[in-house]
C-alpha cells in the first residue's frame, strides 16, 4: 500500500478542520454484533459532525448504503466511510475456522476461501475485514489459538500470503474485494499461562524469529491495515510500541498502510498503566504510529488537548489522516462509494460453489488422529448405527467462534450429514449430556442406544465459544459431564469412533487411548456433517496434518516441535536430563501428525549440492509412495536443522512442503528448492545472518523426528 498522497487527499486535507481530520481517525461500532466492551456510540450523530472516518460490525447492502450516503451527502465534504467486520473463517458460508483450515496445509485453499468470503463480504457493503488473524499460538489454553494458523512460523507466514491474496485479489480497489488487516501484531499467541489480554514475556529473538516474520510476510503480501495486540511486550504495550510499529514495521518494512488499534485498546493504556488519562493514551498511541482508534474514543477526546499542549504535532496528525483517506483512495471509496458492483455479483448462482468450496475445505480440515485397526473408513453402510454426544447434531457450534455473519439454520450438523450418508441404516440419537453443565441422567439411555446398535458415533468437545476472544480454559479438556458419559459408552465394548469438535487440541489422552478412531473435527462450518460423512465412508480419505502439537496433558503447555536443544536434551533415562518425571517430553501427537486411509512411504531423500556457496540454491529430492489400497493426499513436510550456529538453533524448522495425490502403487519424486536466504537466522542483533557449516535437511510427514529422512550440505563462504 503506497500513502504517497493524492492530488484529490492533499487538497481535502487543506480543506479540513482540526476536527474533521481527527473524525478521520475515529472508527466506531455500529453494534449490529457485539465483540467488545462498551455501548456502542450513537455514530449518527459522530458521523453527521464529522467525527467519523469508518464503521465496523455492520452488513447487509442497504443498512451500510444508508449510512453511507449519509456521509457522502449529509456531511460537509462528503468523505465516504469504511466499513469493516471480522470476517475470520467466512462471512455467510462458513468455512472451517482457521485451526481447522490450517490443517490442510494448502495456500490455494485458504485463498479461495478468503476470496469467497471477500465476495459475500463485499456484496453487503464491507469494504475491509480485521483478518487474517497471524498469531503463531504454542498454548492451547488461549482460546484465540482457534482463530490461528497454529504453532509454526513458516506455515503462518504462507497463511498470510494467501489470505491477504484471497481478500484483498489482484487489486483492492475492485468492489468485489476486502482491504485485509493483519492482526493481532505481535507475540499475542505468547500471553501468560494461556490467559488472553494477559502479559507477555518473550524474549526479543522469539519476537524475530516466531512472531513477527507473518506480519512481516503479509506486509510484502500488500496487506493494506495492521492491528496491534492488545497485549504488551517487554512491559510496552504493542499499541504504544514505537520500536516495534514504528522502527521496524514502517521503517524496516516499509509498511505505508495505515494501522487500526484493537477495540479500545488505546484507551486501554491506561489500565495498562503507562497513560494517565486519555489524551496521555492518545498522544503515546499516536506517536507509536496507530491511525485509527477503535471504539477507544481517546483520539477525539483527547488529540485536540494533545494538540493544544503540544505533546503532539499537527504533522503526526496529518501523517494519520493521509493514510487514512489514502486507504480510502485505494479502495475506490471516492470514485465509487457504495460499490454497487459487489452488489450486483451474482451470489445466488454461486451458492452452489460457495457451498462446495465449503465441503471441501471442510474435508480437508479434518484430521484423522487414530484409527485402531483400520476401523475407518465404513464402508459398509452399518443395520444400526449410535450417533450420541452432545456435538451430534449442534448445528450453533459448526459455526466456531468468529462466525462472520453465518447463520445457525445454514450449518449442516453431524447428525443429518450421516443421516444422509447412510439413509437405510437404523440411527439412533441421543446427547447423553449437555455440552458443560447439566446432569447424568442421559447418560442410561445413551448407553441403552450404543448396546443395541453395531457402532457408535461420539460427538463430543466444546461449545464454539469456549475458544476464540476471551476464550482461554485452564483444563482444556471434555467440559461437564462429557467424559462420564464416553466412560459409559465406552465401557460397553462395541466399536466407538470419536469426532472431537473444539477450537483447540484438548488434553483428552484417556478417551483417545480407548477409542477405536479419533477425528479432529475443529469448528467446521457450512458442510460439517457432509464433510464428517464424507470422511467417515471413506468417500474422501483423510488428508489433514495437525498445525499445532497436541499434548499429552495440559501439564507439558507450551509443547512444540521447533523447540531448542538445551545442554542436556533427553536421550536416555539418566536423571540429569531435560524431562518430566510423570510426563513424557513429546506431545501426544507432533505437529504434521495426521493418518489416511493409505500409507505412504519416503524414500531417496537428498539434498543437492553437498557444498554451496551463499546465494545458491539448494536442491531437496524425494520419492513418495502409496503403499496402500486406495488414492490419497499426502504433503511432504521439508525441514532444517543448524546444528552448529552462534546462537543455539531449533532441532526442526519447516521451510517447505509439497503435496502429493498418488493412487495406490504410485511413487513421485517430489522436489523443494530453498536458497541459502532460507538458511539464515537472526544473529545477535537480530539482522539476518548466514554463518558457514553444515546444514541438516530432513523430510518426512510429521515432526516426529525418529520418522524423518535426512539429508546434510555445507556451506562453504
Ligand atoms: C476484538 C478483537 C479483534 C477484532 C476487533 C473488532 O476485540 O480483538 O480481533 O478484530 O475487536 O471486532
Amino acid at each position: 500500500m503506497s500513502a504517497r498522497l493524492t492530488d484529490r487527499v492533499v487538497q481535502l486535507m487543506r480543506a479540513m478542520s482540526v476536527e474533521e481530520k481527527i473524525g478521520q481517525l475515529n472508527m466506531l461500532t455500529a453494534g449490529l454484533v457485539t465483540t467488545g466492551p462498551g455501548d456502542p456510540a450513537n455514530y449518527l450523530e459522530a458521523l453527521k459532525a464529522g467525527r467519523l472516518g469508518s464503521l465496523f460490525n455492520l452488513f447487509g447492502r442497504k443498512q451500510v448504503r444508508d449510512v453511507q450516503r449519509i456521509a457522502v451527502e449529509e456531511t460537509r465534504l462528503g468523505i465516504p466511510l469504511i466499513f469493516g467486520y471480522d470476517i475470520i473463517h467466512g462471512h455467510r458460508t462458513i468455512f472451517p475456522i482457521p485451526l481447522g483450515e490450517a490443517a490442510a496445509f494448502d495456500a490455494a485453499l485458504w485463498e479461495r476461501t478468503a476470496r469467497i468470503a471477500a465476495l459475500e463480504g463485499a456484496a453487503e457493503g464491507l469494504n475491509l475485514t480485521f483478518a487474517p488473524m497471524l498469531d503463531v499460538s504454542r498454548d492451547p489454553r488461549w482460546g484465540r489459538i482457534a482463530e490461528s494458523a497454529g504453532e509454526d512460523s513458516w506455515l503462518t507466514s504462507l497463511f498470510a500470503k494467501a489470505k491477504v491474496k484471497g481478500f484483498q485479489g489482484d487489486d483492492v480497489k475492485s468492489p468485489l474485494s476486502l482491504a485485509a488487516t493483519a492482526k493481532h501484531l505481535a507475540a499475542y499467541g505468547a500471553a501468560m499461562a494461556g490467559r488472553d489480554y494477559a502479559e507477555v514475556e518473550i524474549s526479543e529473538r522469539a519476537l524475530h524469529e516466531v512472531y513477527l516474520p507473518p506480519f512481516e510476510a503479509s506486509v510484502k503480501a500488500g496487506v493494506a491495515a495492521l492491528m496491534p495486540a492488545f497485549t504488551d511486550m517487554d512491559s510496552i504495550p504493542l499499541t504504544a510500541h514505537v520500536a516495534i510499529l514504528r522502527d521496524i514495521v514502517r521503517r524496516q518494512w516499509g509498511f505505508e498502510g495505515v494501522i487500526i488499534s484493537d477495540y479500545n485498546a488505546i484507551a486501554e493504556l491506561i489500565a495498562h498503566g503507562i497513560a494517565a488519562d486519555l489524551t496521555e493514551a492518545a498522544t503515546l498511541a499516536l506517536k507509536a504510529g496507530v491511525d485509527i482508534d477503535m471504539m477507544g474514543h481517546a483520539y477525539v477526546q483527547g488529540l485536540p488537548k494533545a494538540l493544544q499542549s503540544g505533546a503532539v504535532t499537527m504533522d503526526l496528525i496529518d501523517q494519520a489522516v493521509g493514510r487514512v483517506l489514502m486507504l480510502k483512495e485505494q479502495l475506490g471509496l471516492f470514485d465509487d462509494p457504495y460499490r454497487d458492483a459487489a452488489a450486483n455479483f451474482d451470489h445466488k448462482a454461486r451458492r452452489v460453489e460457495y457451498r462446495d468450496a465449503a465441503l471441501d475445505a471442510a474435508r480437508r480440515s479434518i484430521v484423522l488422529l487414530t484409527n485402531r485397526n483400520n476401523v475407518l473408513p465404513i464402508r459398509q453402510a452399518p443395520r444400526r448405527v449410535a450417533i450420541l454426544g452432545p456435538l451430534a447434531n449442534a448445528q450453533a457450534e459448526m459455526l466456531g467462534p468468529w462466525s462472520g455473519a453465518g447463520l445457525i439454520e445454514d450449518m449442516v450438523p453431524f447428525l443429518p450429514g450421516l443421516r444422509a450418508a447412510w439413509p437405510q441404516s437404523e440411527i439412533l440419537h441421543t446427547a447423553g449430556v449437555d455440552i458443560e453443565g447439566g446432569d447424568l441422567d442421559g447418560i442410561a439411555a445413551a448407553v441403552d442406544m450404543a448396546r443395541r446398535a453395531d457402532l457408535t458415533i461420539l460427538c463430543l468437545g466444546e461449545q464454539r465459544f469456549m475458544s476464540g476472544e476471551a476464550g482461554s480454559r485452564g483444563r482444556p479438556d471434555l467440559p461437564g459431564h462429557q467424559a462420564e458419559l464416553a466412560k459409559a459408552v465406552l465401557d460397553v465394548g462395541k466399536p466407538v469412533i470419536v469426532l472431537l469438535s473444539s477450537g483447540r487440541p484438548l488434553a483428552v489422552t484417556d478417551l483417545i487411548e480407548r477409542a477405536d478412531a479419533v477425528l479432529a473435527t475443529w469448528f467446521l462450518g457450512s458442510e460439517a456433517g457432509h464433510a464428517v460423512a464424507d470422511v467417515v465412508t471413506g468417500l474422501w480419505n483423510p488428508s489433514a496434518k495437525l498445525p499445532v502439537s497436541w499434548p499429552v496433558d495440559v501439564g507439558q503447555i507450551p509443547v512444540f516441535y521447533a523447540h531448542r536443544p538445551s545442554g542436556r536434551p533427553k536421550l536416555s533415562d539418566f536423571r540429569y536430563e531435560s524431562k518430566y518425571l510423570d510426563l513424557p517430553n513429546e506431545p501426544l501427537f507432533p505437529f504434521g501428525h495426521g493418518l489416511s486411509y493409505t500409507r505412504f512411504t519416503y524414500s531417496g531423500f537428498s539434498a543437492s549440492p553437498s557444498e554451496l556457496r551463499p546465494g545458491n540454491k539448494v536442491t531437496l529430492d524425494v520419492t513418495v509412495s502409496n503403499e496402500g489400497e486406495v488414492a490419497g493426499e499426502e504433503t511432504a513436510l521439508f525441514f532444517m536443522r543448524d546444528p552448529v550456529a552462534s546462537v543455539s538453533r531449533p532441532v526442526l524448522e519447516l521451510k517447505g512442503l509439497a503435496k502429493l495425490t498418488l493412487a495406490p502403487g504410485q511413487s513421485q519424486t517430489v522436489t523443494v528448492v530453498l536458497t541459502t536466504a532460507d538458511m539464515m537466522f537472526p544473529g545477535q542483533d537480530f539482522a539476518s545472518k548466514l554463518e558457514a557449516g553444515e546444514f541438516l535437511f530432513f523430510v518426512g510427514s510429521s515432526a516426529r523426528e525418529e520418522t524423518l529422512l535426512k539429508a546434510s550440505v555445507r556451506l562453504v563462504r
